[in-house]
């Protein structure tokens, strides 16, 4: 079957379509209920079967006979290691984990949290948790103490996992003491710290003295244990994402719908055979990590490449090339502003001749608009189709795209792609009417979405229906805006709300503002994404001071920087922040953040009709000119 007649049967016959699709896992029974409505309008897949995600990544595999291939291929270049792991090895070590973890009492429907580099052990965890039917909530090593407490107070976990510390290039990050920092913020207690010590980097642990359960010591000292049977709408997980107000939402991804969604994506879409080698570079606290560096590579028998590394600085602009040559990678999959980093250091391509990329077949891109220029100093150095495709933490698999695995695809620049199927995507008008090519507006997906999407939100399900399913009845609002063009081809034009997408990496201008707010001298503020060449978007603060302030402006600009890495983490990457007199607001009080924005952009902007105060708009921007000129 074509893409375009897989979508069609995806949307005119659903049950059909996805009951076909579920007969390539193996379930432990298989569901007769194809598609559930709930009442609540949001129906769910295959409820009445029976599975274990980990058993579909390993055993499955090691029962049909192939358990001495590689299951993963851990290369990081911070550290000077290579080593492989069989899906027989990998096994060993998860069933003794899940032993280890179910002596300490942890067992189906508990949650842990998992805190880790990019390590194998950190895979170890999550498929240990799986085996038990543990909902595991992995969080993005660069993500400060106070986030982490958030999702301890939200997920309340039995158990952390995590490491001694990780690599960025060349500094070390204390993942252990940010643990600690972590529970002493939060009020829920893990009965467990289960640590992994990363002996070769120095700075030893004492678990005893700690109070901490050795990672090692439990795996050699514990039994297997098998794969515990679960529902199919039993959570494999809950990955927080940003949303449009400051708390971080916990996705629920379900285990049945995803296994079937992971098998789909990774042979249809990606067109990656059983065998190949697969390598998304993302950090495993990413939906694309938990999706394709994790799940859907092992579910088809792939080997994945969990890199730990930057794609420029370890050591060079060729590290992943070097990769894609030495371990034979088919498949990739990495954000835009990887190729853009490397792009930067290697304009003429010079590392890319160094090495041999035969095997490289499609390379992927996704989690921020791609430029065309990248695409075309990619398409000139490199030589293969590069397919800008589109998804969410969300729907945990892309949603638009295009379909190598099942056809030859036609690529248009600048657009991610067609609709895949299971995703009945629309572009509505702000009234909720379905608009025609060309013309920009909410990208909308109608109702039910396929296997795999998010179930809700962890404890939240007000906020899972305000957020996503009351906007428009009977389809689901992603947040994003579009174009579609007559051949159908979907153009994504960005966020509609206060979601920013920094080195594709998600973050909440709203959870900024309020760290801002918090500061003691600062009356309001506004944070908003600028343009930035290599990262897409960059956040940038504006600050006005309470009335009688005496504090010193530069002072305050280095304080609010150094709060938000403190409290959001480094990943924020808010690196610049202004103090102004007044901010433009509508007549009604609120922020024209648009506007600053494209002011801030050095772009062409038209005077709001609805602005209080017009006069304000050329103060700010004589002190946005200097601060420019000074700062930047
Ligand atoms: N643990 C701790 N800190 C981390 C971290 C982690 N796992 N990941 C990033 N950080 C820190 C970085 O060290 C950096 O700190 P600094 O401000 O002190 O330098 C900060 O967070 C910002 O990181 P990043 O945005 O990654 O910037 P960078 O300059 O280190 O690297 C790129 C830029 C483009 C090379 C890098 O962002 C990249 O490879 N991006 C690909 C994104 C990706 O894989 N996205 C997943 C979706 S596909
Ligand atoms: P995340 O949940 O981190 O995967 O981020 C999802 C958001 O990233 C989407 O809502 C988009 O705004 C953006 N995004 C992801 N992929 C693309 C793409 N190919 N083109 C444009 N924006 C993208």
């Amino acid at each position: 079957m074509k893409a375009q007649e897989m979508f069609r049967e995806s949307v005119d016959n659903k049950e059909e379509f996805w009951a076909a699709q579920a007969e390539n896992i193996e379930w432990f029974k298989k569901p007769t209920q194809i598609l559930t409505n709930d009442g609540e309008n949001y129906p769910t897949w295959y409820t009445d079967g029976e599975l274990n995600t980990c058993y579909l990544a390993l055993d499955k595999h090691i029962n049909d006979g192939f358990g001495d291939q590689a299951a993963i291929i851990y290369d990081s270049p911070v550290t000077s290691r290579i080593i492989k792991y069989t899906y027989s090895e990998v096994r060993e070590k998860v069933a003794k984990l899940a032993g280890g973890l179910q002596n300490l009492g942890l067992q189906k429907g508990d949650t842990a949290i998992v805190y880790m580099p990019m390590i194998p052990e950190s895979l170890f965890a999550m498929l240990a948790c799986a085996r038990l039917g543990v909902t595991h909530s992995v969080v993005f090593g660069g993500f400060a103490p106070t986030e982490l407490a958030i999702r301890i107070d939200d997920c309340n976990p039995k158990a952390i996992i995590t490491a001694s510390s990780g690599m960025e290039v060349a500094r070390r990050i204390p993942y252990l003491p940010f643990v600690k920092e972590a529970i002493s913020l939060s009020e829920h207690k893990p009965e467990h710290i289960v640590a992994f010590d990363r002996k070769l980097l120095g700075n030893r642990i004492n678990h005893k003295a700690d109070g901490l359960t050795d990672f090692d010591k439990l795996i050699a000292e514990s039994e297997p244990v098998e794969c515990v049977p679960v529902e199919s709408n039993h959570p494999l997980y809950i990955l927080y994402t940003s949303g449009t107000t400051g708390k971080p939402k916990g996705v629920v991804r379900d285990n049945g719908g995803h296994a079937v969604a992971m098998k789909f994506a990774i042979k249809n879409i990606y067109g990656a055979n059983e065998g190949e080698t697969f390598w998304a570079a993302s950090d495993i606290g990413w939906a694309v990590g938990h999706s394709f560096s994790v799940y859907a590579p092992l579910i088809n028998r792939n080997t994945t490449v969990i890199f730990e590394g930057k794609p420029i600085g370890t050591p060079d602009a060729g590290t992943f090339w070097r990769v894609i040559e030495e371990h034979k990678v088919s498949v990739m999959f990495t954000a835009p502003t990887a190729i853009r980093a490397i792009k930067k250091e290697d304009p003429e391509g010079e590392f890319v001749k160094k090495y041999d990329l035969s095997s490289l077949r499609t390379q992927f891109l996704a989690g921020e608009r791609c430029d065309v220029a990248t695409l075309d100093w990619y398409e000139e150095f490199v030589g293969v189709p590069a397919i800008d495709h589109w998804w969410q933490t969300e729907s945990g698999w892309p949603m638009l795209g295009l379909m190598p695995g099942v056809e030859d695809v036609k690529i248009k620049r600048a657009s991610a792609g067609k609709p895949i199927p299971g995703y009945d995507i629309k572009i509505f008008s702000e009234e909720g009417y379905e608009l025609e090519a060309h013309h920009e507006g909410y990208l909308v997906i109608k109702l039910p979405l396929a296997p795999g999407a998010m179930t809700g939100v962890w404890g939240d399900p007000e906020r899972f229906k305000f957020g996503y399913l009351s906007r428009f009845p009977g389809y689901y609002f992603s947040g994003d805006g579009a174009i579609k063009d007559e051949d159908g081809y979907v153009f994504v034009t960005g966020r509609v709300d206060d979601v920013i997408n920094v080195a594709g990496h998600r973050l909440s201008t709203s959870e900024m503002e309020e760290v801002v707010s918090a500061h003691k001298e600062v009356a309001e503020c506004c944070v908003v994404g600028i343009d930035d060449d290599l990262k897409g978007q960059v956040p940038f603060a504006i600050a006005v001071l309470k009335s009688g302030s005496k504090a010193d402006q530069e002072q305050l600009e280095k304080d609010i920087v150094n709060l938000v890495r403190e409290k959001i983490g480094a990943v924020a990457c808010l690196k610049n922040a202004m103090v102004v007199n007044r901010l433009p607001k509508t007549r009604s009080g609120k922020i024209l953040r648009k506007l600053i924005r494209t002011m801030l952009d050095g772009k062409e902007y038209q005077m709001p009709s609805t602005i209080d105060d017009e006069s304000i708009v050329e103060e700010l921007q004589q002190m946005m000119d200097l601060y420019k000129k000074e700062k930047i």
